[in-house]
C-alpha cells in the first residue's frame, strides 16, 4: 500500500492505478474499526483498487465539538488497511486540504436541516465540502459510505447530484447496509461508551423501530407510531429521544404518512454516555 499526503503525488498514483481498473474511494476520518473495513471489503468487490483517505475535516466540527480530542491512529489505521488489500492512502494534513485563504463552502439545504443538522449548525456543510473536494481530488469511479449515518449519505448524494459529480459524470455514490450485533443493535464507535447494562438495554433501539416499522404498514398513523417508539425507548433505558422520525428517503422530508414512496425511519436516542443513531426503512 503507497501512502501520499499531497495532491500532486496523489493525482500520479491515482492515473498509475487507473491503467488497472476501476478506482473506488473510502472517505474516513481514520481511528478505524469494523464498519470502515467493512466498506474496504465491499469496495474491493467492486473496484480493480481501493483509496482510502483518512481526514480529521475540522469544517465539520461545531464550536462546541472537540476537534483535538478526536482520536488520531495513523500508524495502526494504515496497517489495518494495508492487512485489507487498500491500495493507495491519501492522508492529507488540514494545509493541503484548506491552504491559507481558503473560502469556498458547499451548503446543501433542506436534506442537511433537520434531524442531526438541526443540533450541528455547520456540520454537513464541512462534510458535504469535503466530500466534493476528496471527489475532485481521487476522481473515484465509485465512493462507498456507510448508510448507517443516512443523512450524510443522503446529504451527500444530493451534493454530488447538484453538483454534477454523479455517474455518468464521475462518481457512484454506494451506500452500504448497516452491520449489526447479533442482538440487532448497529455496530458503532459509540457502543464501547455503554455499561454492560447499557448495552443490553440498548437492544431496544432496533426492535422498538421494527415494531413501529410494522405498526405503520399495517395502517397505524405515523404520530401514534413514533409515539410509541419513543415510550419503548425511555422505559427500555434511554434517557432521551432526540429524535424519532419517519423521512422521506432522498429529501429527508418529514413525512405524516407513510405514502407509496421510498421511506426512512430515523433515529437519535441517548444512553448513559452515548447518543446513538439508527435508520432502517420503513
Ligand atoms: O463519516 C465520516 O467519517 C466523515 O463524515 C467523512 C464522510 C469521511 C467526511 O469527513
Amino acid at each position: 500500500m503507497q501512502t501520499v499526503n499531497r495532491i500532486v503525488p496523489l493525482r500520479d498514483a491515482v492515473a498509475a492505478l487507473r491503467h488497472e481498473g476501476k478506482i473506488a474511494l473510502v472517505p474516513t476520518m481514520g481511528a478505524l474499526h469494523e464498519g470502515h473495513l467493512t466498506l474496504v471489503r465491499e469496495a474491493r468487490a467492486r473496484a480493480a483498487h481501493v483509496v482510502v483517505s483518512i481526514f480529521v475535516n475540522p469544517r465539520q466540527f461545531g464550536a462546541n465539538e472537540d476537534l483535538d480530542a478526536y482520536p488520531r491512529r495513523l500508524a495502526a489505521d494504515s496497517a489495518l488497511l494495508a492487512e485489507a488489500g487498500v491500495s493507495l492512502l491519501w492522508a492529507p494534513a488540514a494545509s493541503e486540504v484548506y491552504p491559507a485563504g481558503y473560502a469556498t463552502n458547499i451548503s446543501v439545504s433542506g436534506v442537511s436541516e433537520g434531524l442531526c443538522g438541526a443540533e450541528r449548525p455547520g456540520h454537513f456543510d464541512g462534510v458535504a465540502t469535503v466530500v466534493c473536494k476528496l471527489f475532485h481530488q481521487v476522481l473515484p469511479d465509485i465512493a462507498l459510505f456507510g448508510e448507517k449515518d443516512w443523512q450524510q449519505l443522503a446529504v451527500i448524494r444530493r451534493m454530488a447530484r447538484d453538483l454534477d459529480l454523479m455517474r455518468p459524470h464521475v462518481t457512484d455514490i454506494i451506500g452500504v447496509p448497516t452491520v449489526r450485533e447479533a442482538d440487532g443493535l448497529a455496530m458503532s464507535s459509540r457502543n464501547a461508551y455503554l455499561t454492560t447494562a447499557e448495552r443490553a438495554a440498548a437492544a431496544v433501539l432496533p426492535r422498538a423501530m421494527k415494531q413501529a416499522i410494522a405498526a405503520i404498514a399495517q395502517g397505524r398513523a405515523v404520530a401514534d407510531a413514533l409515539a410509541e417508539l419513543k415510550a419503548a425507548l425511555v422505559a427500555g433505558g434511554f434517557h432521551t429521544v432526540d429524535y424519532a422520525e419517519l423521512c422521506d428517503a432522498d429529501s429527508l422530508a418529514p413525512l405524516s404518512e407513510r405514502g407509496s414512496g421510498s421511506a426512512r425511519l430515523i433515529v437519535a436516542a441517548r444512553i448513559g454516555k452515548a447518543r446513538l443513531i439508527d435508520n432502517m426503512a420503513a
